[in-house]
């Protein structure tokens, strides 16, 4: 049903430029997140969002500021408000729970520059009883057809000031920085997923949905706990360029209780993008990959040829033959491919994603992985060069299915600001990593992929607003400080999955490459956690397709640790968060898909803590047999007794409770077998 939800505007607003006015206003269907539109006397639009009848977002700013036009800001009137009713539920081909439900209201606003241009803007807002979306739609006007956009002049001002969890916008090194904790009255320019607790205890997370053909968004502190849209940048003057007659991502706003509630918040997400646009995707198979991989990352083997090369045809038949024994069904392999052998930092111009390395007998190996039940995993390393990518992405990515390859890592090592672009008339810009060149560019590549039915997961990448929904077969990204970093120096400290759980992790998969079990990186340097946290970071990190990250000789100094890994899958039916607080710890509780089975998995910091779970996800009348991966007594990531895992079992039921003991940078992982 449609409703009119206009409202008389007094008097009052006109005598007070300053004092803006309510015009409209909506509700969530269980009425606990609302939204009003506000017109101060100046006619700037603004929103506010209340949760629980609590102020949580007070007025903020809407409009744009345009490179080549007026800025559209003010002298708004409204020229009508509706709202209807949605409640629908989806189901996900493959995720972290099959089934969705999408109950909304939404809210539409038409508002009009009352002189001047008198041009449109409608903005619609989605209202969940845990979050909020909204998006603005710039129709085709007389005074309005081409948009160029030199800054978005939305706002989230904070009602009240508390926590902010955040990444760092706009540093050289893209995605991959630590997370800040600050108040949010000290918050610089961030990357969102931010993640914020307010005074009042209400966990909030700023974030926004189907990112297409626009920049993506970061928030920049304005004043106070007042934040505002800072666009990532083009190569050319206008941020966003455009024909009117579309509307921008959506801008989420995540609610929740505490941070459990905000991870099925983030649910958000998915539901404010389009449904599979790909029809059968059963093609895709969830699953874990192995890698010739980790001694690269650790100085070993290298990409380039000669004498350390890695991606040699003796190295993968044993890589092969390990991920086949250890049921695995996909193999990653890097520097397979001609054009690594010099300077491929920021440079992939000799990159060739159909031409093998004289060692790397792709035939051969493709065929030995076929008597062994296991897949080469695609690498495609572009160093940035993106336009190069462009030039060969249809035969790259005929090339892989032509070698059975159903996933292809994608990369894209270069500094911000510095991927390489060239049009079609020879013209050469510098591109950022988040700009709408290079959202274009993603969405290229996962259409070329999913034409011949292969999957992709791209490193350096932009960052996930839900798009596998619309393209499953965009299966996971990095996008974030992976494993990788604990190989280096200035590895993530014991809280990191803490905070990404609770931040980058609310947008989407994140192929973090967990499950280093021996604890080393480059140098024989130590890893700063315990071994039960690597096997829990499989089930606390959700990505369809994950990495069994170390080599074959680590796993066979750790076969009992090593089960776990074997057992737990990538695909559920069903996602609980049993405890957390951001950045502290985090409890998850996964339902394998199709099977009765559940897995825990929990995540520490450096403190050692003991948390009380209750039971009550497991089939009441059920005995479950609980395969229990603890940090041992004397566990501790600052000691060699970082190694030291207890693994035992116990009869459980869903009436139980059990006391989650984890050592200083530790964790622990569950296997719940139902009984039959
Ligand atoms: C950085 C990626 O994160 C890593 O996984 C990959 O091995 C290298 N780039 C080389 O492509
Ligand atoms: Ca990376």
């Amino acid at each position: 049903m449609r409703k009119r939800v206009l409202l008389a505007v007094t008097a009052l607003a006109a005598a007070n430029p300053a004092l803006a006015q309510v015009v409209a206003q909506a509700q969530s269907p269980g009425k606990l997140v609302g939204v009003s539109v506000s017109i101060d006397g100046d006619g700037r639009p603004s929103y506010a969002v209340t949760y629980k009848g609590k102020a949580l977002i007070a007025n903020s700013a809407l409009g744009f500021l345009f490179t080549d036009a007026p800025k559209l800001d003010r002298s708004f009137k409204l020229v009508d408000a509706a709202s209807s009713a949605s409640d629908i539920s989806w189901t996900q081909p493959f995720g972290e729970w099959t089934t969705i439900r999408d109950n909304h209201t939404e809210f539409r606003v038409r508002l009009r520059e009352a002189k001047n241009l008198q041009r449109e803007m409608i903005v619609t807002f989605r209202l969940f009883d845990d979050g909020v979306g909204f998006r603005y739609t710039l129709p085709a006007q007389a005074n309005l057809s081409k948009v160029n956009i030199a800054e978005e002049l939305t706002e989230f001002a904070f009602a009240e000031d508390g926590t902010a969890w955040w990444k760092p916008a706009y540093g050289w090194n893209r995605e991959e920085y630590l997370y800040e904790r600050t108040a949010i009255s000290a918050l610089g320019t961030a990357q969102t997923v931010a993640t914020f607790k307010l005074a009042s205890g209400t966990h909030v997370a700023v974030h926004e949905a189907a990112l297409v053909d626009y920049s993506a968004m970061n928030l920049a502190r304005f004043s106070g706990t007042r934040l505002r849209a800072s666009l990532t940048p083009g190569a050319g003057a206008p941020k966003v360029s455009r024909d009117a007659g579309f509307s921008t991502p959506w801008r989420t706003i995540a609610i929740g209780d505490d941070a459990s509630a905000l991870y099925k918040a983030s649910q958000i997400t998915l539901n404010l993008n389009e449904p599979n646009k790909l029809g059968d995707v059963s093609w895709i198979v969830p699953g874990k990959f192995a890698g010739v991989w980790w001694n690269m990352i650790k100085g070993e083997w290298t990409w380039a040829r000669g004498p350390k090369h890695g991606a040699t045809n003796a190295n993968v038949r044993r890589y092969i033959d390990f991920a086949s024994s250890a049921g695995i069904p996909n193999l990653l392999v890097e520097g397979w491919n001609v054009g690594w052998d010099g300077d491929w930092f920021g440079n992939g111009k000799d990159m060739d994603f159909t031409r093998p390395t004289e060692d790397f007998d792709i035939k051969a190996l493709v065929a030995y992985g076929k008597r062994k039940n296991v897949r080469l995993v695609g690498h495609h390393e572009t160093g940035g060069s993106a336009s190069h990518y462009d030039n060969q992405l249809e035969r790259a990515f005929k090339f892989a299915a032509d070698h059975g390859m159903m996933v292809v890592k994608t990369g894209y090592v270069t500094d911000a600001g510095e991927i390489e672009r060239t049009d079609a008339d020879g013209s050469q810009r510098r591109e950022w990593h988040e700009g709408q060149w290079m959202m274009n560019h993603h969405l290229r590549v996962v259409q070329t992929a999913a034409k011949h039915r292969v999957a992709v997961d791209p490193h350096e990448p932009v960052k996930d607003t839900g798009l596998r929904r619309t393209y499953p077969n965009w299966v996971a990204r990095e996008g974030g400080r992976g494993m990788e970093y604990m190989s280096w120096g200035g590895k993530n400290p014991p809280e990191h999955e803490a905070n990404m759980v609770f931040t980058q992790l609310l947008g989407g998969p994140m192929d973090f490459t967990p499950g280093i079990v021996s604890l080393k990186g480059s140098d024989n340097s130590d890893i700063p956690s315990t071994l039960a946290k690597q096997l829990a970071n499989y089930v606390t990190i959700y990505s369809p397709f994950v990495m069994v990250a170390d080599t074959p000789e680590a796993y066979a100094k750790v076969p009992a640790a090593f089960q776990f890994i074997k057992d737990v899958p990538t695909d559920w039916s069903d996602t609980r968060v049993l405890a957390g607080e951001v950045g502290d710890y985090a409890v998850f509780a996964r339902k394998q898909k199709g099977r009765e089975d559940w897995y825990l998995g929990a995540v520490g910091d450096e403190e050692a803590r003991a948390i009380d779970v209750r039971l009550d996800f497991l089939t009441a009348g059920k005995t479950y047999t609980a395969q229990i991966y603890r940090d041992a007594d004397d566990a501790d990531y600052r000691t060699d007794k970082r190694h030291n895992i207890a693994i035992e079992t116990r009869k459980v039921t869903s009436a139980d409770r059990l006391t989650l003991k984890l050592a200083p940078g530790g964790g622990q992982a569950i296997r719940f077998v139902a009984g039959r």
